[in-house]
């Protein structure tokens, strides 16, 4: 037997080719920072911007062109406070850019919006805090049921539910439907890892968290609970679910594919964009093949939807 027969020409290969990337997979994560005027580098992400609402719908535009599947916004607010105010606010930051970007080009991309309270609050949790300083999720749950409604109403089709409080799910989807919001589609972030990775994010977003997520992301080390998480957030009506960190759980990734009934998507993080891009400045691995491989691997594992920073820069060689 000769299994080399099949891997000796580009042609040959391209024809049994097994995982094939397009660009209507992928989906941009965005950042938009209120009250800048230029653009601004973010230094752990080389490429990736904190944008102006203006560059931002540039962007958006861009998106178009490539074919993208869509774009994930995130909002760095100019003032925080304990409860996240900016989040659910009419003219907070993330508000205005989704009605922005949706005026723009709704018609022709899926607008997502993050809906986690990490970047509008002065501890930088993604809920607030009891009187010993943890995360409540009850009273958690009661913030994001405002946000998803401030959300939905910017005309946002997808709500990105990334805060791991439990029943979050259920407790969005029934804040919406009672609204009248019933076609609004919810993103879960069913299997969500706390991760080192994280770090170029809170960069991103200027994050004040002082320590970690441990006490509501999952730990590494498990994945029993990743079943669980997914089969309670599809109990509870999400739509579409996520895993993330993408390439460190593939395992993960696989197992989503196997149990779910519904699209499965994967979050390619900061970290993970920033590791190809810093070995890559050294001349030490080829950036161009290395996000490729890297995306796809992930969507060999079993997710259709992919959130990557890379989007726009591999969607012309896809
Ligand atoms: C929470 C959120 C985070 C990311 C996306 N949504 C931060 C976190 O969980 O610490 C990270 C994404 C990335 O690292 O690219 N709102």
């Amino acid at each position: 037997m000769r299994p080399r027969r099949l891997r000796q020409s580009a042609a040959v290969r391209r024809l049994v080719a097994q995982t094939r990337l397009h660009p209507a997979d992928l989906v941009l994560p965005v950042f938009v920072r209120e009250g800048i005027d230029e653009p601004q580098p973010i230094e752990a992400m080389p490429g990736v911007v904190q944008h102006t609402l203006d560059s931002l719908v540039e962007e958006a535009r861009r998106c178009v062109e490539a074919g993208l599947g869509g774009i994930m916004i995130f909002g760095v607010p100019l003032d925080k406070d304990n409860i996240g105010s900016g989040a659910d606010a009419e003219d907070g930051i993330l508000n205005v850019a989704l009605r922005a970007v949706v005026d723009a080009v709704g018609d022709e991309l899926v607008v997502m919006s993050d809906l986690c309270l990490d970047e509008f609050t002065d501890h930088g949790h993604c809920g607030v805090l009891d009187e010993q300083g943890s995360v409540d999720n009850d009273a958690t749950l009661e913030r994001y049921a405002s946000m998803a409604l401030a959300q939905a109403r910017t005309g946002a089709p997808v709500l990105g539910l990334s805060g791991m409080m439990d029943g979050q799910v259920a407790h969005v989807r029934a804040a919406l439907d009672d609204a009248g919001f019933t076609d609004t589609i919810l993103l879960a972030y069913a299997a969500k890892y706390t991760s080192a990775l994280y770090g170029p994010f809170r960069e991103a977003v200027q994050s004040s968290l002082e320590g970690d997520r441990a006490a509501y992301q999952q730990d590494p080390a498990n994945a029993t609970e990743a079943a669980r998480e997914i089969d309670l957030d599809l109990a509870e009506g999400a739509d579409i679910i996520m895993v993330k960190p993408a390439q460190p759980h593939l395992d993960i990734i696989a197992m989503a594919a196997e149990l779910s009934p519904v699209p499965v998507a994967a979050y390619q993080i900061s970290g993970e964009y920033a590791q190809i891009k810093a070995a890559a400045e050294r001349g030490w691995i080829d950036e161009d093949r290395a996000v490729l491989e890297s995306l796809l691997h992930i969507k060999r594992a079993g997710a259709q939807i992919i959130l990557t920073y890379s989007a726009l820069d591999v969607a012309t060689r896809i």
